[in-house]
């Protein structure tokens, strides 16, 4: 019997639709070329949930969610919904999915195309070679925590706490060493250990699983000079691992490198091969329903759901040589053009795409 995938496809908001729908046409494309089968079923996410449904992730779309063996997610929010309370923002239903999900581990690859070079900010020089990985927590530390009002002796306080368990550090830590064991073999963890508790318990449990992987060499820096790093030696770093916002921040600087967010994709992972696929880039609401968007990060997060989560590296590797491809013969959507006059529309790179798939 065919082994039939299921993917729940939550388009969301502002150009998530658009960029979603040139995602499933690769998604067709790879079963006429490699012969494997997907069943996709749309559910409602983000800012259209909470105006359609009342909430911004309704149970329906939760159960489908669970009942799927991996998610395609577009993007959440906008304009519209920015001044609702917390129980009806979009972003709050992105942290709940991934919390009942479970989904601890926000992968984050940043590479830079060579034929992109020129649309980053940065040197090329200093860019050469770049190839890294952010491996964030994403369902702990100050996100989660207890937050709060209250009256002080000034007046109103606001109260955000950040709390970390041995447990949840070992696990992403884990994961990012096994990553690097695939990788180039060097770790940097990321933390604030010379003023926080949480960094301090982080990096004693950095120490302790790195016996585990001698093979990987492993440095530790600042979350501050990480940052000051990441632009003055992109190329040195490998993977990168860190608490949920760093990583939130980091992942954020580490994409801009690439010289645009709509290049990269992300991969969101629990305990087994359940993932939550989705470009790093947002809504875009600006530019939304124009058919200007660039699709491609949201692609490319189909082929890291064929990696990471299906095993269909063939498959994957013929998207992102389609995509070079396609990059490689001068075709650009607006985020990536030096020439603005010569842009493409987010249909035409799809098709384009699609086009240059190849067994
Ligand atoms: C991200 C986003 C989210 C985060 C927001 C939208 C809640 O910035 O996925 O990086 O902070 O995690
Ligand atoms: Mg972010």
């Amino acid at each position: 019997m065919a082994d039939v995938k299921k993917i729940a496809v939550l388009g969301g908001d502002g150009i998530g639709p658009e960029v979603v729908g040139e995602a499933l046409k690769v998604l067709k494309k790879t079963e006429e070329l490699f012969g494997y089968q997907f069943e996709t079923e749309q559910g409602l996410f983000g800012g259209i949930a909470i105006d359609e449904k009342g909430t911004p992730l309704p149970q329906e779309t939760l159960e489908l969610c669970q009942g799927a063996d991996a998610v395609l997610l577009g993007a959440v929010g906008g304009p519209k919904w920015d001044n609702n309370s917390k129980e009806l923002r979009p972003e709050t239903g992105l942290l709940g999915i991934r919390k009942a999900l479970g989904l601890f581990s926000n992968i984050r690859p940043a590479n830079v195309f060579d034929c992109l070079k020129e649309a980053s900010t940065l040197k090329p020089e200093v860019l050469e070679g770049t190839d890294l990985i952010v491996v964030r927590e994403l369902t702990g530390g100050i996100y989660f925590g207890e937050k709060f009002r209250r009256e002080g002796e000034n007046g109103q306080e606001a109260v955000d706490t950040c709390v970390y368990n041995v447990t949840e550090v070992e696990r992403i830590v884990r994961q990012a060493f096994d990553i690097a064991m695939t990788r180039g073999k060097r770790l940097a963890s990321v933390d604030k250990a010379n003023v926080l508790e949480t960094s301090r318990l982080w990096r004693e449990v950095v120490i302790r699983i790195a016996e585990e992987y001698p093979e990987v060499e492993l440095e530790h820096v600042l979350v501050d000079n990480c940052a000051m790093q990441l632009l003055r030696r992109p190329s040195s770093f490998d993977v990168i691992v860190t608490e949920n916002m760093f990583g939130d921040i980091l992942s954020d600087e580490a994409a801009m490198l690439t010289g645009s967010i709509g290049m990269l994709s992300s991969a969101s992972l629990g305990e087994g091969s359940f993932g939550l696929y989705e470009p790093v880039h947002g809504s875009a609401p600006d530019i939304a329903g124009q058919g200007i968007s660039n699709p491609i990060a949201t692609i490319l997060s189909v082929a890291l759901m064929f990696r990471l989560t299906f095993g269909y590296h063939d498959a994957a590797q013929a998207i992102e040589d389609a995509v070079k491809e396609v990059l490689d013969a001068g075709h650009r959507t607006g985020d990536i053009a030096t020439d603005k006059s010569k842009a493409i529309g987010t249909t035409m790179m799809g098709d384009l795409i699609v086009a240059a798939m190849k067994k």
